[in-house]
């Protein structure tokens, strides 16, 4: 297993290769990349208790994303799509280096995240933020809705006058779609609805002009009601604000609303990626041709095959041999236990990794 990772002690040292901030400052995403993520692989090792480490030498690991290598173009939301425990949030987690990586490279704007000295990482910070699925947990119920936003301005030491930081936090809320802002200001979260509370969330992420949201089910835990209208907001404020998303969701018809690209990730590997339209239209992957099939359409009459997948999705510790779909898949044939399909190109930049593509 090759490893990125390197002390925060040896970065800091006289590390040639190390990203200082004002690299970071310099960077521009060259041909509108700003995310270039390459042969990525994140596991956990399990920690086993004291008798069976003394009985079994081979150290088991969570492989929670298992090789993996995509880009991410400025300005577009890009959708991660796949069930539970496919390593969706762990993807976005590493790409802010929440997370960090065993194995593989992303590189922000062209520099390399895993390099990045600590005052980088500050800055980085600012630039890459993530909002989370579930608005209650992630704000503080004591603060008022001005502190909550103006809290990133204040650990950051972005503003220079309360003046500054005033103006900001109330077009950030403005913003968010909670309007006229300073009706908002000094109520408390309880005394705002779950969306209003998302919305919240997103002024205090966006405050801090940052290039890039990473959103982990930010709509899962809201009324089907009020889903769309913060889905309008993503689009929205990717369109006026250049804003990038990455939008992570197990629900493949949200990704199909509002993302400008799709890739679908079956246990820590990506098995489809394409423009989202395409991938809807030409699903090329088993899995994705069954999260498509399971989709509500309007017309309940609509004749439609339900691909109902069998059986539960596999262990990450365990992968299974070949194909790691194949025990699942209503396609799968003898070669498929045997071998680990390699991406295929469809078209365009549309990709799909399964065996029998083209037969
Ligand atoms: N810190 C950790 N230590 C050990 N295992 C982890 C850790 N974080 C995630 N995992 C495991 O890695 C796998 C991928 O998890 P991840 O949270 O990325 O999936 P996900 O696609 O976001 O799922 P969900 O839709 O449930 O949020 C899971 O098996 C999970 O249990
Ligand atoms: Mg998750």
């Amino acid at each position: 297993m090759a490893t990125t990772k390197d002390t925060p002690a040896a970065r800091e040292q006289g590390d040639k290769s190390a990203v200082k901030a004002s690299d970071l400052a310099a960077a521009t995403a060259k041909d509108g990349v700003l995310f270039d993520v390459r042969d990525l692989e994140v596991y956990f090792p399990i920690h086993e208790g004291f008798f069976k480490s003394m009985v079994s030498t081979e150290k088991k690991f969570v492989k929670a994303v298992d090789h993996i290598s995509f880009q991410v173009m400025q300005g577009e939301i890009l959708a991660l799509v796949g069930e539970s425990g496919c390593g969706k949030t762990t993807t976005g987690r590493t790409m802010l280096r929440l997370e960090e990586p065993t194995g593989g490279h992303i590189l922000y704007k062209g520099l390399p995240v895993e390099k990045f000295t600590s005052s980088t990482l500050h800055a980085y910070r600012r630039k890459a933020q993530i909002i989370f699925q579930d608005p209650y947990n992630s704000i503080n119920p004591k603060q008022t809705i001005f502190d909550i936003v103006a809290e990133p301005l204040e650990v950051n030491n972005v503003t220079s006058s309360e003046r500054e930081k005033e103006d900001r936090v109330i077009k950030a809320i403005s913003e968010a779609g909670l309007r006229p802002a300073t009706e908002y200001l000094y109520r408390y979260p309880h005394e705002l609805s779950g969306g209003q509370r998302q919305r919240v969330c997103i002024a205090g992420a966006t405050v801090l002009e940052p290039d890039v949201i990473v959103a982990d089910e930010p709509v899962a835990s809201l009324d089907v009601s009020i889903r769309n209208d913060i889905l309008k907001l993503m689009v929205e404020q990717k369109e006026k604000m250049g804003v990038t998303y990455i939008f992570i969701t197990h629900d493949l018809s949200l990704a199909w609303a509002i993302s400008d690209r799709i890739a679908v990730m079956y246990l820590g590997r990506i098995v489809e990626i394409g423009e989202t339209l395409e991938v809807v239209s030409n699903p090329q992957h088993p899995y994705t041709r069954a999260l498509i099939s399971v989709i509500p359409v309007p017309d309940p009459l609509a004749k439609r095959e339900h691909v109902i997948l069998k059986g539960e999705t596999p262990n990450p510790v365990d992968i299974p041999s070949g194909c790691r779909f194949h025990p699942r898949c209503p396609d799968a044939i003898d070669a498929c236990k045997e071998t680990d399909p390699p991406e295929k190109l469809i078209g365009g930049d549309h990709y799909a990794a399964c065996l029998r593509i083209g037969e």
